[in-house]
């Protein structure tokens, strides 16, 4: 059938797919949605992987969230984007304030990424290993890991992330670096740093939580991918939405279908991008609201649940024919 994944694997791409959250799983309409993979080929937890879910004190490892979703995954036949085991947010206190010193700050980091990792081996199409490590300026982000360990808690947690399941392509990911800039340059840096370590690193996120109207063009952004290719790995958007002043204007639902159109098309455009994620597909249960207060219709569905159409069909028409 056709749909937005439909497109994007005729397109040449690996998927077109949607985050999701285990309280969300009980809206049947909802999941019948998600689970339709002429649209979705792949679906990422938003939550249910992250180190406070996953490791809440130290030494204990609870999989319930995120098996649900891996499971849903399977089951669907979709593909599996695994987010996220290093970031500064969603940290137990444990680790936040710990206290510890290098050493055994790396050992805490390198057991939660061997244990999650092997628990999931197989089932990860992609690992986001480490999230959201930089300033806007392109500098390093302050964080329990940088401040303790400094920039080679990076590469040691890609090499770890590698020795535990070889075949997941192995990401960095972070938002504010879809077109160029001294953050997206700084995202650059931290692929040859890995790669300078002796490590592995297969993909960087372009995470691309965008707001109407301010969407950088299809060139711009086809030319940041290209910088990024161009050291030797593979790009995805991994949480794709684009937001407005809520309630949306008719221009700006305009405005927001052609901003979806110039990143399909950017991503289109190259061959090692390789797959679109959006950040949940309806506006019901996106973040941005509760972050952003006045803003959101960011999705490509309503909070109803309804298709937005001319959202809908230019991204449909910016992947092509089916
Ligand atoms: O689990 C608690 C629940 O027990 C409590 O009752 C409730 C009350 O606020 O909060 C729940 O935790 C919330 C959690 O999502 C799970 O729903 C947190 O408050 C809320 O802050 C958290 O938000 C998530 C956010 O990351 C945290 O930074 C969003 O759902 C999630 O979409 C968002 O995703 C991030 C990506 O991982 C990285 N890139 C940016 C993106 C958007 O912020």
């Amino acid at each position: 059938a056709d749909g937005l994944n439909t497109r994007a694997v005729a397109a040449g791409k690996e998927y077109f797919g949607s985050a999701t959250n285990n309280p969300e799983l009980t809206d049947t309409a909802y999941v019948t949605g998600l689970s339709n993979t002429a649209d979705f080929g792949q679906i990422t937890p938003g939550n249910a992987m992250k180190w406070d879910t996953i490791e809440t004190s130290r030494g204990t490892f609870s999989y319930t969230k995120g098996d649900e979703i891996a499971s849903l995954a399977k089951k669907n036949g979709q593909l599996l984007r695994c987010h996220t085991l290093v970031w500064h947010s969603q940290l137990p206190s444990w680790v936040k304030n710990g206290g510890f010193d290098n050493a055994t700050l790396i050992s805490i980091m390198k057991n939660h990424i061997t244990n999650e990792v092997t628990h999931y081996k197989g089932q990860c199409h992609h690992w986001d290993v480490v999230n959201e490590a930089l300033n806007e300026d392109g500098t390093y982000r302050s964080s329990v890991f940088y401040d303790t360990i400094g920039p080679a808690y990076i590469p040691i947690a890609f090499a770890a992330a590698a020795a535990a399941d070889p075949s997941a392509k192995l990401y960095y990911n972070d938002y504010n670096i879809e077109s160029a800039g001294a953050k997206s340059t700084g995202a650059q840096n931290i692929v040859k740093l890995i790669k300078q370590y002796g490590a592995k690193i297969d993909g960087v996120g372009l995470q691309a939580h965008l707001i109407v109207g301010s969407t950088p063009s299809q060139s711009a952004q086809t030319a940041n991918i290209n910088a990024f290719v161009n050291l030797g790995v593979e790009v995805a958007y991994t949480e794709l939405d684009i937001r407005t002043t809520t309630p949306a204007t008719s221009s700006a639902v305009t405005q927001q279908a052609q901003d979806y159109a110039s990143t399909v098309a950017a991503c289109k455009a190259v061959s090692k991008c390789v797959g679109i994620t959006i950040w949940d597909y309806t506006d019901k249960y996106s973040w941005i609201p509760s972050v952003f207060s006045g803003q959101g219709a960011a999705l490509p569905w309503d909070e109803n649940l309804q298709k937005k159409t001319e959202v809908y069909n230019a991204i449909l028409n910016a992947w092509g024919s089916a």
